[in-house]
């Protein structure tokens, strides 16, 4: 998968690219991620990314051309799946938007500042704009590279055991069961005991009914659907 993310800050992007599976799934040549400059598509003196909001108001709007001019240059490179513009206003990112997004070849990733970007890129470059969450980030960078790590690991390859997977939260529309490991009492607290007794049909009974406890008190919303 080839990923391209435009910033006015392509530093947090190659900095948040060099650790743990991320990592691990460039240098296995499962993902290329590429950080690239908005300000090399403005052609003012000052670099200019940004501008006052058209009908007033407080702060400023990123202007449409560097987006566009940015774009264009990778598209030269070849398609895009998916040009993705990160902000609160949003759809909401979830797995199931990751899973999909973990069967493209190519994506783009568009990210803002300041009050947000002219609304013509999201209505006229990009293909969706997507949040990660009911709050407000000061740029759509972290939020681009929540969306890239939760792609990449599920990328063939990029995670040691699949099986880890098939098992974590929301995977099967629950939150993921309690983990344990050593040591069996850690100042008076005990595992339960229920793992240590090599019973592999009753532990994953506890497991499921752990899960459908703490999603019932803790996600309602997701029991909903699956329960
Ligand atoms: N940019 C600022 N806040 C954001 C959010 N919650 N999701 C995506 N992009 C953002």
């Amino acid at each position: 998968m080839k990923i391209d993310v435009v910033s006015i800050f392509p530093e947090i992007i190659r900095c948040l690219s060099e650790f743990s599976i991320v990592k691990r799934a460039r240098d296995k040549g499962l993902v290329d991620i590429n950080a690239l400059d908005l300000r090399e598509f403005t052609d003012d003196r000052h670099r200019t990314v940004d501008d006052a909001p058209y009908g007033g108001g407080a702060g400023m709007v990123m202007k449409p051309e560097p987006f566009f001019l940015a774009v264009d240059h990778l598209l030269q490179q070849g398609p895009a799946d998916e040009i993705i513009v990160l902000s609160p206003a949003g759809k909401s990112f979830d797995q199931k938007a990751a899973e999909k997004l973990a069967c493209c070849q190519r994506l783009i990733f568009l990210c803002g500042h300041y009050e947000g970007i002219d609304q013509r890129v999201a209505d006229h470059l990009a293909t969706m704009e997507l949040s990660i969450g009911d709050y407000v980030l000061t740029g759509g960078e972290l939020a681009a590279m929540v969306v890239v790590d939760s792609v990449t690991r599920l990328l063939p390859g990029a995670v040691g055991n699949q099986q880890s997977l098939a098992q974590e939260s929301f995977c099967q529309g629950l939150l993921e069961y309690p983990q344990y490991t050593r040591p069996p009492v850690f100042r008076g607290h005990e595992v339960p005991q229920v793992l240590l007794s090599g019973n592999h049909q009753e532990i994953a009974n506890w497991r499921r009914r752990m899960a459908e406890e703490r999603t019932k008190r803790r996600r309602p919303d997701l029991v909903e659907d699956e329960l």
